[in-house]
């Protein structure tokens, strides 16, 4: 795959195989986060790799977050969508290993921070991708942040997304993208 195949092919996967991943390329999906920029090169990023028991019991918080986004997404989608999203905050799409990115806040303030962490977790969506492997950036569970930062014994972070990741057990729909976002300025 090339490197723009790589971001196109990227998507946000929702059902997962049972099928384990790799340690070596867990193990270099999260180094590709840690190269990513972050605001005076501070480095605030901080990821959990998690499976297990502890990954499960993170699931269960997903699940109860669902009720922040309903709502929303009932405006957003028809019936159908909104219940295989639902469905996919049940289980996270039996996703076998789950990585939670944090931001330890430094004087940058929060606005650079999260800046910062997001272009890690999108290094590490690509990273995936090229290695074979699903993810989906979930921000919802964030309105569960307490209970998040208990099972992992975290203390003085900002939760800033979960990425459920494994390989894809179904090819995802690809949305397609808006035209006319980017503006041209001064050229001819
Ligand atoms: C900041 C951010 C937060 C997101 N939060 C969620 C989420 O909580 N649950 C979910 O299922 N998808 C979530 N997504 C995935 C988007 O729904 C998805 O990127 C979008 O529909 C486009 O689809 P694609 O990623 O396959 O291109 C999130 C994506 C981003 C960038």
């Amino acid at each position: 795959m090339d490197f723009y195949d790589v971001i196109k092919s990227r998507r946000s996967c929702r059902v997962f195989s049972d099928q384990p991943v790799e340690r070596e390329k867990l193990e270099r999906i999260v180094e590709a986060a840690t190269w990513a920029p972050s605001g005076k090169n501070r480095q605030n990023c901080r990821v959990f790799v998690v499976t297990g028991q502890k990954k499960d019991e993170l699931v269960s918080i997903a699940d109860r977050s669902f009720p922040f986004i309903e709502e929303s997404l009932k405006k957003l989608y028809d019936e159908k969508i909104v219940a295989f999203t639902r469905n996919f905050f049940r289980t996270l799409g039996g996703a076998p290993v789950l990585l939670v990115f944090y931001s330890a806040p430094t004087e940058e303030g929060h606005f650079v921070d999260t800046q910062s962490v997001s272009a890690a977790v999108e290094n590490a969506l690509l990273a995936a991708t090229f290695e074979g492997l699903g993810t989906c950036w979930m921000t919802n569970p964030v309105h569960l942040r307490d209970e998040v930062d208990g099972i992992l014994g975290v203390e003085g972070l900002d939760l800033v997304a979960f990425v459920p990741i494994g390989y894809p057990g179904k090819e995802p729909p690809t949305p397609p993208r808006k035209e006319g976002r980017v503006n041209w300025v001064g050229f001819d």
